[in-house]
C-alpha cells in the first residue's frame, strides 16, 4: 500500500491525488483522500479501483483544505471495496488515519473495542487504530493527536506506517512508523509524508527516513518535528538527499512504462558499469568490506523473491563459477521459516531487492544479522530499508522502474551480480587479472547487444500470435538459461494472465510433455552453448507432438530455424554465461505483446503489487 499525506499552503487534494498516482506500483486495488477543511470538518472520498478513478470522484466532490491525508491499497484483510479503502474513522467521525503493513492482533484489538462501544464500518485490520486513536484523545492523550497517536501504537502488534488526522487538531498530520517505510519533508510550501521518496521527488530534494519506533508530527507551517518511542524530540533524525530526475517517472513518448523501461535497459546497464574496472580490478567499495573479510567468505546465501530471486539462481552459477564460493539461493518467504540455515564466522547473505522493502527478503536480512552474518543489498532504491539495514548496498541505478513487471531492474541486478562475483574472485585469488578484464569487457558488450535484440521487437511481435487463444504455455531452457525460462514465464504471466512454466528442458519428459498438443505453445531457449544440442532435442520432441515452437536462438543457427516456427534472434554473447541477460529481453518484449493482444494493462496488471511490504 502507498500513504501520502500533506500539510501546507496549498489544496491538499492536488498532491494528494498525484502522489497516490506515484505510489500505485505498491498497490491499486481501491484508493481515498480525507481533507481537512477549513470549516472544520474531515472530507473523505474513497472508492474501489485505481487513482484514476478516485481521481474523478474527487472532481465531484471537490474536497476543500489544505491538510490531508491519502492511500492506494493492495488488500490483505478485507475485499477490495469502497467501505474497506482507506482512509478510515473513528466513531465520532473527527479522526481519519491511513495504514500500510498488518495488525497481527486487530482480532483482539477489535473484539475488546467492539465491547466498549465502538462500531466497525470495514472488514480491514487498519480500522482499529482510528478508534485506539479515538480512546486515547478522550482519555490519556487530553487532545494532543502526537500522545494519542502513540498511545494507540502501544497497543498494536504488527508492522505498520500510520498518518492521521483530526477535525480537532487542524492543520497537523502525525505519523508513525513500524516495519513499513515512510519518509517526512519540509519545504516551503508545507510539510510532507509518503511511503517512499516518488511523490516528494517533484518538490523537495531532502527527506527525512523515519526508523522504527519513531513518530512524526507535521504542521502547516512546513515544520516536521520527529519523536522516539517515548516521545522525546530526536535531535538528528535519519535524513537523504534524493537525486532522482522526476522526470524520470513520466512516459515521455512511450506507450506505457514497460516498453519505456525495456528500452532503457542498455543505459542502465552502461551507467551501472562505468568506472567499475581500477588498476587493482573490479572496484566495488560499497561492499565495506576489506579484503581480509572477503577473501574469507566461505558461503554465500542469496536471498530475494520473485523476478530478483531469478537473478539470485543467475549469480550462483557466476559466484560459484567465477568465484569458487558456495551459494545458497533461496526464496525470502521459505527461507524465512527454515530451521537449516548454516551460518559460519564468514558467511556473507546478498539480499537482491529492487524496491528494497519487501518485507519477506527484510525480514530474511534480519535474521542472517541475528544469526552473525554480513548482510549485502544489491537494490535499486536510494535510501530504501535494505539499504539502511544492510552492512554494505550496492545500488543498481536502473532509475524509477514504475511497470509492477520488473524488466530493467531484473537485467541490472545480474550485472550487478556478475561485478560482485568477479571482485569475490578477485578476492579469493580464483582468477587472475587479466580475466577479470575479458570477463568486464564481455559485460560491457551486454548492452550493445540487448539494443540489437531491441530492433528486432519485430519478431516478438509476429511471435505473439501463437499465444492469442492459447490457454497455457511452456518455457524450456537448460543450464543458466532455465532461469531465462523461468523469468519468461513469469513475465507472461504476471502481465498477459496466460499461464506458463518452465522447466529445465530436459525434464519436460518427465510430466510436462503431457501438456503437448497441435497449437500448444512451447518457448525455447537455446542459444548456441554447450548444451544447444540437447535443447534441440528437446525442440524435436516439442514438433514431433504437433505443438508450436518459439526459439531464442542465436544468430546464424540453421538448426533451429530448420525446426521452429519463430525465432527470436539474439547476437552472439562472448560468455555464455552472460546470456540470460541478453535473452531474457526477447521474453520481455515478447510478454508485454501477448499482452497487448489479450487486451491486458501491461503496467498495472490485476492482483499484483510492485512492492510487497507484507509478510
Ligand atoms: C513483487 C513484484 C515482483 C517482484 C517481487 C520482488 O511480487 O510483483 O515483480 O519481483 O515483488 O520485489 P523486489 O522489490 O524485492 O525485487
Amino acid at each position: 500500500c502507498g500513504i501520502v499525506g500533506y500539510t501546507g499552503k496549498n489544496q491538499a487534494v492536488n498532491f494528494l491525488v498525484e502522489g497516490l498516482k506515484t505510489l500505485e506500483y505498491r498497490g491499486y486495488d481501491s484508493a481515498g483522500v480525507e481533507v481537512l477543511s477549513t470549516d472544520g470538518e474531515l472530507h473523505g472520498v474513497k472508492c474501489a479501483g485505481r487513482v484514476a478513478v478516485l481521481e474523478e470522484r474527487c472532481k465531484t466532490a471537490n474536497p476543500v483544505g489544505t491538510t490531508g491525508i491519502a492511500h492506494t491499497r493492495w488488500a490483505t484483510h478485507g475485499a477490495p471495496t469502497d467501505k474497506n479503502a482507506h482512509p478510515h474513522r473513528d466513531c465520532s467521525g473527527r479522526i481519519a488515519i491511513v495504514h500500510n503493513g498488518i495488525i497481527e492482533n486487530y482480532r483482539e484489538l477489535r473484539s475488546y473495542l467492539s465491547r466498549n462501544g465502538h462500531e466497525f464500518a470495514s472488514d480491514t485490520d487498519s480500522e482499529v487504530i482510528a478508534h485506539l486513536i479515538e480512546d486515547a484523545w478522550a482519555g490519556p492523550a487530553k487532545g494532543d493527536l502526537l500522545t494519542a497517536v502513540r498511545n494507540a501504537c502501544r497497543r498494536l502488534e504488527g508492522s505498520w506506517a500510520i498518518a492521521a488526522v483530526c477535525a480537532d487538531a487542524p492543520g497537523q498530520i502525525v505519523v508513525a512508523r513500524n516495519g513499513s517505510p515512510l519518509v517526512v519533508a519540509s519545504a516551503a510550501d508545507g510539510a510532507y509524508c509518503a511511503s517512499d521518496v516518488t511523490p516528494l521527488a517533484s518538490v523537495t530534494s531532502h527527506v527525512i527516513q523515519l526508523e522504527n519506533g519513531q513518530f512524526g508530527r507535521l504542521s502547516q507551517a512546513g515544520e516536521v518535528e520527529v519523536f522516539d518511542s517515548e516521545g522525546l524530540p530526536v535531535a538528528e533524525p535519519s535524513a537523504i538527499d534524493i537525486d532522482w530526475d522526476a522526470s524520470a517517472a513520466t512516459l515521455g513518448g512511450y506507450a506505457d512504462f514497460m516498453a519505456k523501461e525495456i528500452a532503457e535497459q542498455p543505459e542502465a546497464i552502461e551507467r551501472l558499469l562505468s568506472g567499475r574496472l581500477g588498476e587493482k580490478g573490479i572496484l566495488l567499495d560499497e561492499l565495506k568490506m576489506t579484503e581480509e573479510e572477503l577473501a574469507a567468505v566461505d558461503r554465500i546465501y542469496l536471498i530475494a523473491c520473485g523476478t530478483s530471486y531469478h537473478v539470485g539462481l543467475i549469480a550462483r552459477t557466476l559466484i560459484q563459477t567465477w568465484a569458487k564460493v558456495p551459494v545458497i539461493c533461496d526464496y525470502a518467504s521459505e527461507f524465512n521459516y527454515e530451521q537449516d540455515v548454516l551460518v559460519t564466522d564468514h558467511t556473507l547473505c546478498v539480499i537482491i531487492t529492487q524496491s528494497g522493502e519487501t518485507a519477506d527478503t527484510l525480514a530474511a536480512a534480519r535474521k542472517m544479522h541475528g544469526m552473525g552474518a554480513k548482510v549485502f543489498a544489491v537494490t535499486n532504491v536510494l535510501g530504501s530499508t535494505a539499504a539502511r539495514e544492510s552492512d554494505g548496498v550496492l545500488y543498481v541505478q536502473a532509475g524509477p522502474e514504475v511497470c509492477v513487471a520488473s524488466t530493467k531492474a531484473y537485467t541490472a541486478q545480474m550485472v550487478a551480480c556478475a561485478l560482485f562475483a568477479l571482485r569475490l574472485a578477485q578476492s579469493h585469488g580464483v582468477m587472475s587479472a587479466e580475466e577479470v578484464a575479458t570477463h568486464y569487457q564481455d559485460l560491457k558488450a551486454i548492452p550493445d547487444a540487448i539494443r540489437e535484440v531491441i530492433s528486432r521487437s519485430w519478431q516478438d511481435k509476429q511471435a505473439a500470435a501463437v499465444f492469442r487463444s492459447a490457454t497455457s504455455a511452456l518455457f524450456l531452457g537448460r543450464g543458466v538459461n532455465a532461469t531465462t525460462a523461468y523469468e519468461g514465464a513469469l513475465k507472461l504471466k504476471e502481465v498477459s494472465y496466460l499461464h506458463a512454466e518452465a522447466y529445465p528442458a530436459g525434464e519436460m519428459k518427465h510430466g510436462p510433455i503431457a501438456l503437448l498438443e497441435p497449437g500448444f505453445p512451447v518457448v525455447a531457449i537455446v542459444p548456441a552453448d554447450r548444451v544447444h544440442d540437447k535443447t534441440v532435442s528437446n525442440i524435436q520432441e516439442v514438433n514431433a507432438r504437433g505443438a508450436v515452437c518459439v526459439a531464442v536462438a542465436t544468430d546464424g543457427d540453421e538448426s533451429v530455424a530448420s525446426l521452429c516456427e519463430h525465432v527470436l534472434w539474439i547476437p552472439p554473447v562472448a560468455d555464455e554465461l552472460l546470456v540470460p541477460i541478453v535473452a531474457v529481453v526477447h521474453l520481455q518484449i515478447l510478454a508485454r505483446y501477448v499482452a497487448r493482444t489479450r487486451g491486458c494493462d501491461v503496467d498495472k496488471p490485476r492482483n499484483l503489487a510492485k512492492s510487497v511490504t507484507v509478510e
